[in-house]
């Protein structure tokens, strides 16, 4: 009975040793220790033993097993560590490989010259307005004091939904919208994208946008329009800028003017940015003509007003230096991310 228990536990032992998961662990506990296995079965023999063996061989069965159960929870330890080690091994980070870059995005060269133009505006108590893109022929034309004939529809054709319905080519019509809607006092500027049917090519888009501006209020003069855009001039482009008003005609406005302003970068004496003009054309103005005025439900008697407008890629071109308006469009991160 002795060398049978020894050779039992000496057996399973060796197997536990052996064993490499807990599954194959598992099935050598049930071979000895369980229901059917060996060490039980020498136990249910007990009964073949001598009454004055029993005690003996029954303490050597229980240390058998007490033995075969202490290794069994080492060897089970032992995996599960191994086990662990490996999942480690696994999951391990190395912390010296160089980091993946979290690209955070840029505002492009337009959505910073807007909010430039905004900010000026908005210290000299200026509200920001927004016009809708689909535009009625009425707001975009008609309502300007340019008629179905007028030669200026010609120059500024665009992209019709219905005979009433476009693209506006212009943000003016938003002068009209909110004169419709406000009683004066009125100080607003209004950007938005517009659309003509151009031609792509180095200053020319389908689609573009333009900066409205609105002022209409009692007393308002053309000193008023001057004072105004002059302040706004040597606000964007510092403040030793001139400005220079040139008669213009716009069907609108009554006088027109197109403002320049001393050329920036060789402050007027002549470069290849002005063209060695020394002036830089940047926008278009002029008193509110009065037809305007009535049109949108205000007493040309009693009011007085002047609108200007800027087109937003020609400040973002002029400001950055850029001398294609195409690279704003193609979304070059490399091109955007320079500004
Ligand atoms: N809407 C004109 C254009 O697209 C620009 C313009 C000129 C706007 C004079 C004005 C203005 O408000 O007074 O060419």
């Amino acid at each position: 009975m002795k060398d049978l228990l020894e050779k039992i536990r000496r057996e399973a032992l060796a197997k536990m040793e052996d064993s490499e998961n807990l599954d194959r662990l598992n099935e050598v506990r049930v071979a000895y220790l369980g229901k059917k296995g060996e060490l039980t079965q020498v136990l249910k023999n007990m009964r073949n033993v001598s009454p004055e063996e029993r005690p003996k061989v029954g303490q050597m069965v229980n240390e058998t097993r007490a033995a075969l159960e202490e290794k069994l929870e080492e060897i089970k330890q032992n995996i599960a560590a191994r086990q662990r080690e490996l999942q480690m091994k696994a999951e391990e980070i190395d912390v010296t490989l160089p980091a993946k870059r979290m690209k955070v995005g840029h505002r492009h060269p337009n959505t910073i010259a807007q909010a430039e133009v905004e900010r000026i505006f908005v210290g000299m108590g200026y509200e920001v307005v927004e016009g809708p893109e689909i535009e009625l022929d009425y707001y975009n034309f008609e309502a300007l004091n340019i008629p179905a004939n007028h030669p200026a529809k010609d120059e500024q054709d665009t992209f019709y939904i219905t005979k009433d319905i476009l693209l506006r080519t212009q943000t003016s019509p938003v002068q009209v919208r909110v004169m419709e809607q406000k009683k004066p006092p009125i100080r607003m500027i209004a950007p938005g994208r517009v659309f003509r049917a151009d031609e792509v090519d180095a200053t020319h888009s389908p689609s573009f946008h333009q900066i409205e501006g609105l002022v209409i209020d009692k007393n308002i003069t053309f000193a008023d329009l001057k004072g105004t855009l002059a302040e706004f001039a040597r606000e964007l482009f510092g403040p030793d800028t001139k400005v220079k008003f040139r008669p213009h005609h716009f069907p609108f406005t009554e006088p027109s003017a197109e403002m320049d302003v001393t050329c920036f970068k060789c402050g007027g004496k002549g470069c290849r940015m002005c063209k060695d003009e020394g002036w830089i054309e940047i926008l278009g103005c002029g008193m509110v003509h009065p037809k305007v005025l009535a049109m949108s439900g205000i007493d040309p008697e009693e009011y007085s007003g002047f609108a200007f407008g800027v087109g937003l890629e020609r400040i973002a071109l002029l400001k950055y230096e850029i001398d294609d308006m195409r690279l704003l469009y193609e979304n070059d991160i490399r091109f955007l991310k320079q500004f």
